[in-house]
């Protein structure tokens, strides 16, 4: 794909995507192979809100992820594998491998009943067989929603009942550091109340004794021998849907947002190309799970769509030891790093005795996703990684976006530590106040909004039309809302700084405040809780729990306990509470809605500045919440 190659390219690039929209996409779309062409480039309308990328258009995205490739790239090494435990050998997997392996589990799904339209679950660790399910079931059409490995039975059913998946992809277990994880035991106990699902395919990972149940669950490896190495892709509508991925919000259970075919496959493909500069022989490193966003677009889609080569990577960071990371880097001779600012963070934390063996020479872009990137973070990266030598494309963007939206373009744009810099082209920021009037001029702050479409901008939540409207489209009239604050600097560049709803970011996971509270309300001594995120140096954001006890007095490590558990149970580890405290009573307004703001700065110690307290209906609780911290701090 030919990509901007100057920042005056960028400029005038960006200036024909705002004035010629549908022109400047078109021209990217008739890059890939299609059926039938679109009929027209783009029908929207932000009420509805409807969009719709090249309209009556027809494809099938694996074509274009590897078919397309076959004639001249058969023998290219799609994925190189890179096991969790250092001394298992590298798997290197060709665009023919990819092919024969993606067609056979088609076929397998063909078998089981799958059709067009209907949802696979995919509950897998990071092996190339999960990436192999995604495209799987874009082959036949089929709608995937991988669940990350790491949530729980609950979490997982409450997301195959919502999308009614008729089967589910998983394995017996999984390599995470020196943990095995059980992930079919796990399936097992989810399905004890999925009706929708028929099958399970199972791949034998860890080899560890699992329960097989007789006509539900079937051997991945068994199945997919006896099935040939060609499967006719089914062509869709560019709107078909192509997968659904749960997300938290600020409210209520996390909602299933919905990316359709033709317009996510040409803006992933072209973000991919231009964001990162990559060119044929480089070889691409994302260290995302594909249970997240980044995973689906920048692991699974966009890579292939370039003809990359990318390495997956099962394990984790600091398994062996804290220098994982940069041995693979020396290993595959990597061109290409992107991770999440919370890694960074951890490993710079551990020292650079386990930075130092390694030679690094083959780096030429870092990447960063998922949370603000703190300056200091970003420096160490920039010099001890990317030994000063290699540009820092800090990439802001959303599940509901679908690819990124306000970063550098590496080599191309400054880059300036802790700025996302400036809108791709095609995207078009707007930072408005509380009341929804734009900020205009430079040197400001506001709420991020975006005004104008673009191809793989969420199209709906999974079964709820009207959540999609009020969450995204609602606040602000006329404008897609991402929830996030930011600012602007003298140059025009944009510095996202948080979230700016009742979403907490930890690690660069999403977490809903909502989902902790009433997890943690279901415990019978709990009347009622508040969760809010505080500053962690590692995390990025902390969980904090406020709880009020029928027992006003209990505030026992058993209790807390007891919650973290609960937490554990019904979502997941990742969103366990730092720090529990039982309170008596919580800060709350006389119509009743909790004060996070008071909770917020009590949690980061800032207790001279709790602002207009005159409105509680009991101010008296605020010193009981203080107390306890006060008498830590002594
Ligand atoms: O708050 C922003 C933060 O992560 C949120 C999106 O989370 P999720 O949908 O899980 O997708 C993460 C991977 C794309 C955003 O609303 N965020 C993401 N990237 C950045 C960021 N905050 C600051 N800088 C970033 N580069």
């Amino acid at each position: 794909m030919k990509t901007v190659k100057s920042l005056a390219d960028y400029q005038s690039e960006y200036q024909t995507s705002v004035e010629q929209p549908e022109k400047f996409w078109e021209k990217i779309a008739d890059q890939f192979l299609w059926k039938n062409r679109w009929s027209k480039v783009l029908d929207w309308n932000f009420t509805e809100p409807t969009i719709q990328w090249f309209v009556n258009g027809t494809l099938n995205i694996t074509e274009n992820c590897i078919d397309r490739h076959l004639s001249k790239n058969a023998h290219k090494t799609a994925f190189i594998f890179e096991p969790n435990e250092p001394s298992e050998s590298t798997q290197n997997i060709s665009y023919q491998t990819l092919y024969d392996e993606v067609c056979r589990l088609a076929n397998v799904l063909k078998k089981l009943g799958v059709e067009k339209g209907d949802r696979v679950c995919i509950y897998m660790p990071m092996i190339p067989e999960a990436i192999y399910g995604m495209l799987a079931c874009a082959r036949i059409g089929a709608v995937h929603s991988v669940v990350f490995g790491g949530f729980s039975a609950q979490a997982l059913k409450d997301r195959i009942n919502d999308s009614l998946c008729k089967v589910v992809l998983t394995t017996d277990g999984a390599f995470r550091g020196n943990k095995k994880i059980p992930m079919k035991a796990t399936v097992d106990e989810a399905l004890i109340e999925c009706p929708s699902v028929k099958y399970t395919l199972v791949f034998n990972r860890t080899n560890d004794t699992i329960k097989m149940q007789e006509g539900r669950d079937l051997n991945w490896k068994t199945e997919v021998q006896s099935q040939p190495d060609h499967c006719e892709p089914v062509y869709v509508d560019a709107e078909h849907p192509l997968f659904i991925l749960y997300t938290s919000g600020s409210t209520g259970k996390p909602k299933g947002v919905l990316h359709t075919t033709g317009g996510y496959m040409v803006y992933t493909a072209y973000s991919f190309a231009n964001v990162f500069q990559y060119q044929p022989n480089d070889i691409y490193w994302c260290t995302a799970d594909v249970g997240w966003i980044t995973g689906h677009s920048y692991i699974t889609y966009a890579p292939l769509l370039n003809a990359a080569t990318s390495v997956i990577f099962e394990g984790i960071p600091t398994y062996p030891d804290a220098g994982r990371f940069w041995q693979v880097v020396d290993k595959h001779h990597v061109t290409h790093f992107y991770t999440a600012p919370t890694a960074i963070r951890a490993l710079e934390a551990a020292g650079l005795e386990f930075v130092k063996p390694y030679k690094l020479t083959s780096l030429k872009v870092l990447g960063s996703v998922g949370e603000p990137i703190n300056e200091e973070a970003w420096n160490w990266y920039s010099a001890n990684i990317g030994k000063n030598k290699c540009p820092i494309v800090d990439t802001w963007w959303q599940t509901e976006t679908g690819g990124i939206l306000i970063s550098p373009l590496a080599g191309i744009t400054p880059t300036k530590p802790g700025f996302a810099t400036l809108p791709l082209p095609g995207i078009q920021p707007i930072l408005v106040d509380d009341k929804g009037n734009e900020i205009t001029g430079n040197n400001v702050e506001g709420n991020l909004c975006i005004k104008f479409p673009w191809p793989s901008i969420i199209r709906t939540t999974y079964g709820d039309h009207e959540r999609c409207k009020q969450t995204y489209f609602s606040t602000y009239k006329g404008l897609y809302f991402t929830g996030d604050g930011c600012k602007r600097d003298e140059n025009g560049n944009y510095r996202i700084t948080g979230r700016v709803d009742d979403v907490i970011n930890v690690s660069g996971h999403r977490i809903g405040t909502a989902e902790v509270e009433s997890a943690l309300n279901m415990h019978e001594d709990i009347v009622e809780s508040a969760v809010i995120g505080y500053p962690h140096e590692i995390k990025g954001q902390g969980i904090y729990a406020y709880c009020i006890s029928i027992n006003e007095h209990i505030n026992s490590d058993d209790l807390k306990k007891e919650l973290i558990d609960l937490v554990n149970k019904q979502i997941g580890p990742i969103a366990k509470p730092d720090k529990i405290q039982i309170v008596r009573g919580l800060p709350k307004t006389r119509s009743g809605k909790i004060m996070r703001r008071i909770l917020r700065k009590i949690a980061e110690g800032d207790f001279a500045n709790l602002g207009d307290t005159s409105t509680l209906l009991d101010p008296t609780v605020i010193n009981e919440i203080i107390e306890p911290h006060l008498k830590n701090n002594n």
